[in-house]
């Protein structure tokens, strides 16, 4: 008869000497299996004398015991190592640069938007988008365009083929439609810029038929033109990156607001070469006014209660003077040495904290 502990010592041995879970498990067959050496063990049992039987069995059992945890202490050991060894081979770096021959580039009119949303963000403005597909009372009526007004003519629209009820679809003109969409959806205060493609029926060296223009909306109980002229004074500023480039609020007329400004920074002109800044000429770069009465009441708000400001801008005039590209319809013409040249690295994401554009 074998001795359970003598046999027991000889696949502890083995245990600790597999190199893996496919002989680990060769090992427990081989012991504990239907044909292994304790099974066969056991079944001497009934040979025995009942005296001798129960205190056999009691050491066979005993051994075994040992054996199951010595097999369940190997398995966990292995299977960690294997673990270990997979994320070793895996390993990936991430914090390796990327790769300096990445050849996309960052097309300036969505720079700019991103800039400008980066300065306004700050401000505390949340982004607002509307369809391209307008209808006449987001994009007119409901923005004070009376039916017949001249501004309606002055927006060259593109016009869809008239329904049977004689309305017609058109695509926006301005972002400002997307100031009725948020007035009438969204309760006051409302502080939102609304970048976007626009459309005219225009097209010369300073015209496109679709360009992109960023609106703005401040609606609630408090906000009066001095806030309108230190946010756009702000704005100017830190978008052209020049602390003191001198800032201008020209009267002037839009039917959605009232009063209206068009707002000019300082340039000079000297020798040909533009640059913004102290000098003796003005650019116009933006539209604003205080929300008219008649535009918060078409939308739902009362103007007894509430008022506020709103402004809109070119994108494209913005990137032109920014960075000095000098023919507008150039940005629409996906050249890609063009693109090479004006165009922003995928990783120049701009933030106020982390500087604009380098
Ligand atoms: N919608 C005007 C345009 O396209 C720009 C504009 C001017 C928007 C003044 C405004 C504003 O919100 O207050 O010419």
């Amino acid at each position: 008869m074998d001795n359970p502990e003598q046999l027991g010592e000889a696949v502890l041995a083995e245990i600790a000497a597999v190199a893996d879970l496919d002989a680990l498990d060769r090992a427990r067959v081989g012991a504990l299996g239907k044909k292994g050496s304790f099974t066969a063990l056991m079944k001497t049992l009934g040979s025995l004398a009942p005296e001798e039987r129960k205190a056999f069995g009691a050491r066979i059992n005993g051994v075994k015991d040992r054996l199951e945890a010595a097999i369940e202490a190997r398995k966990t050991a292995l299977e960690s190592a294997a673990i270990d060894a997979r994320l070793g081979a895996e390993r990936i770096d991430v914090t390796l640069s990327p790769r300096p021959e990445a050849e996309g580039r960052v097309h300036p009119i969505s720079q700019t938007i991103e800039e400008v949303t980066a300065i306004f963000a700050e401000m505390g403005f949340t982004v607002a988008e509307g369809p391209d597909i307008e209808d006449d009372f987001h994009n007119f009526t409901a923005l004070n365009f009376p039916p017949d007004h001249p501004a309606r003519q002055m927006h060259d629209t593109f016009f869809f083929p008239e329904k049977a009820d004689g309305s017609r679809m058109l695509l926006r003109t301005h972002t400002s439609p997307v100031q009725v969409r948020t007035m009438q959806s969204v309760k006051p205060p409302i502080r939102v810029i609304i970048p976007g493609r626009t459309f005219r029926c225009d097209s010369d060296m300073t015209h496109t038929p679709m360009f992109h223009q960023v609106e703005g909306l401040v609606v609630d109980t408090v906000t009066h033109f001095g806030h309108l002229k230190g946010c756009l004074i702000d704005f100017v500023r830190a978008f052209f990156e020049i602390e003191d480039v001198p800032v201008r609020f020209r009267p002037s007329f839009f039917p959605f607001t009232e009063p209206s400004a068009e707002v000019d920074i300082g340039c000079s002109r000297e020798g040909g070469e533009l640059r913004i800044g102290h000098g003796a000429g003005w650019l116009e770069i933006l539209g604003c006014g205080m929300v008219h009465p008649n535009v918060l009441r078409n939308c739902g708000i009362d103007p007894e209660h509430y008022q506020g400001f709103a402004f809109g801008m070119g994108v494209e005039r913005l990137a032109m003077l920014k960075y000095g590209i000098p023919d507008l319809r150039t940005f629409f013409e996906s050249d890609l040495r063009w693109l090479r040249h004006y165009g922003f690295l995928p990783l120049d994401v701009p933030t106020m904290a982390g500087g604009l554009a380098r």
